[in-house]
């Protein structure tokens, strides 16, 4: 079957880093959330070890938030005609007899999900840098204070978009997942998925 290459090997290793430290960053952030968690941070060394991690691999994810922004934001950040309908007809997901129009590299879906964690990982890096360092910021107790629901408010958002995100991009889609795997997708998938992103790589000559 023949493939062409959908991410290169660094837009992969980008992905890996901000995925794995999403991961860290969910249990060492459910471990100190309450004591009634605080057997997970066992995993990490104990409390103290697992305050120390949360707060620097968020430096990293955002670090990597941002690599990722800008490895993909000319094909994830600009919707056309074609992503409005998508949208409207929910990508031909909620029905078997609805057909979606064709995608660039990315449907509108995964643009609104590039989006969401654009935002939501700001304010994550905002509000955490808040709690983090209240006494060096001086700021008003109501600031800290709502920084704390914030930041629990947007993590209950991310999770249930991230876990659509996983389910689309293995179980739901067979195919995709290799894209991440090896960097390569089958022609077939490529065309059925991002009929117009295809046209051009085979324009260009891959
Ligand atoms: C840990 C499990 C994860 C898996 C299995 C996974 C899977 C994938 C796959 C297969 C792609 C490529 C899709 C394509 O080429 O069409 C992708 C892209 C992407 N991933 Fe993930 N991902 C994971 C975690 C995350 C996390 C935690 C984030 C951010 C919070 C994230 C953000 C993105 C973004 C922004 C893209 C590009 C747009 C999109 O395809 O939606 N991923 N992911």
């Amino acid at each position: 079957m023949p493939t062409i290459e959908r991410h290169t090997t660094k837009e992969r290793g980008v992905h890996a880093v901000h995925a794995i430290s999403f991961i860290i960053l969910l249990l060492t952030g459910i471990g100190l959330y309450d004591k009634s968690f605080f057997g997970i941070t066992k995993l990490f060394g104990g409390v103290d070890l697992s305050r120390f991690i949360h707060h620097w691999i968020g430096v990293v994810f955002i670090i990597s938030l941002f690599l990722m922004y800008f490895q993909w934001k000319g094909e994830a950040a600009v919707f056309d005609k074609d992503d409005k309908e998508w949208l409207r007809v929910f990508g031909g997901y909620l029905g078997k007899d609805v057909k979606a129009p064709p995608a660039g590299k990315f449907n509108a879906g995964q643009k609104m999900f590039f989006k969401m964690i654009f935002w939501a990982g700001i304010l994550f890096g905002i509000t955490g840098i808040i709690m983090w360092i209240p006494q060096i910021l001086a700021l008003p107790k109501i600031i800290v204070q709502l920084s704390y629901i914030l930041h629990d408010m947007i993590l209950i958002g991310l999770v249930m978009g991230v876990l659509a995100h996983v389910y689309l991009g293995t179980l739901a889609n067979p195919g995709t997942i290799s894209s991440l795997l090896t960097g390569q997708v089958d022609e077939q998938w490529a065309r059925h998925h991002h009929e117009k992103w295809f046209k051009q790589v085979i324009k260009k000559g891959r």
